[in-house]
């Protein structure tokens, strides 16, 4: 990450107004010279780096303006950390959570990719971040198919964008189960530790900072035990 006083970074985050996404706009609004736009349906948490824009990405309407309003911010970096899906076996949830689920987890990523590859090449990202899941992405997800089954695709899309073009720094990071709002509280999968947004946000961030280019990195399904 570099700026200075005339340029600040200006990094665009969506999916920010809870859980993970939340939790990058936290971290990222400690630090100097950082502006912010963060998306989501409802807005996030003030802070004076930050402005909000709220669109809902599974919406034709939403996806647009999200898009217009990346082309007036030029963000140089973008971290995409919506997701999210219907939970029960395949043909118990309706087509329209399905479809909700594709469009905001793994189709507006991809149309946000698109979009990032027809910038002129001064209003590029430098870095796009997609959020995949260690937990979903490479192995079946029992009663998550279109979850699954989006962010296996999200591997697809990173690993044959950072082989097509070098103009931005295609990245990809995987967390594990983390204490938000899309793992129930209930959830069987709380019985083992799960990982603190925050503490997956600073890793996050330093390793947006420093990692090589195209990396993808993937946290354990749990963290360790204390
Ligand atoms: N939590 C886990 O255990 C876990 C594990 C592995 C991977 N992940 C991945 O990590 C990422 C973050 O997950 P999370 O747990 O932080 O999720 P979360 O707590 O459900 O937060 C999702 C964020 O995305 C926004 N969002 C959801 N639907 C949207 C839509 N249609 N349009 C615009 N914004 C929308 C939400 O804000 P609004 O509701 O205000 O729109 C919220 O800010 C996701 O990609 C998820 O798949 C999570």
């Amino acid at each position: 990450m570099s700026s200075d006083h005339k340029s600040p970074f200006r990094i665009a985050v969506l999916g920010s107004s809870r859980g993970l996404g939340r939790a990058i706009v936290e971290a990222h609004s400690h630090r100097e010279g950082v502006q912010i736009l963060g998306f989501a349906r409802k807005p996030g948490p003030e802070f004076s780096s930050v402005k909000w824009v709220q669109a809902d990405f599974s919406k034709e309407e939403g996806q647009i303006n999200c898009l217009n309003a990346l082309s007036d911010f030029s963000p140089q970096r973008i971290i995409y950390a919506a997701g999210g899906g219907p939970f029960g076996p395949f043909s118990s949830r309706s087509w329209r959570d399905h479809l909700w689920s594709y469009n905001v987890t793994l189709l507006f990523p991809a149309r946000l990719c698109h979009w990032a590859l027809a910038q002129r090449s001064e209003a590029r990202p430098s870095q796009v971040c997609l959020i995949g899941s260690s937990v979903a992405e490479a192995r079946p997800d029992q009663n998550a198919a279109s979850y699954a089954s989006s962010k296996h695709g999200l591997i697809g899309l990173w690993s044959t964008l950072k082989e097509e073009s070098d103009a931005i720094d295609w990245r990809l990071y995987s967390p594990g189960y983390m204490d938000t709002d899309l793992l129930p509280k209930g959830a069987v999968v709380r019985q083992q530790p799960v990982w603190d947004p925050r503490q997956v946000a600073t890793d996050l961030l330093t390793w947006l900072d420093s990692g090589q280019r195209h990396d993808h990195r993937s946290l354990a399904i749990h963290p360790p035990r204390e």
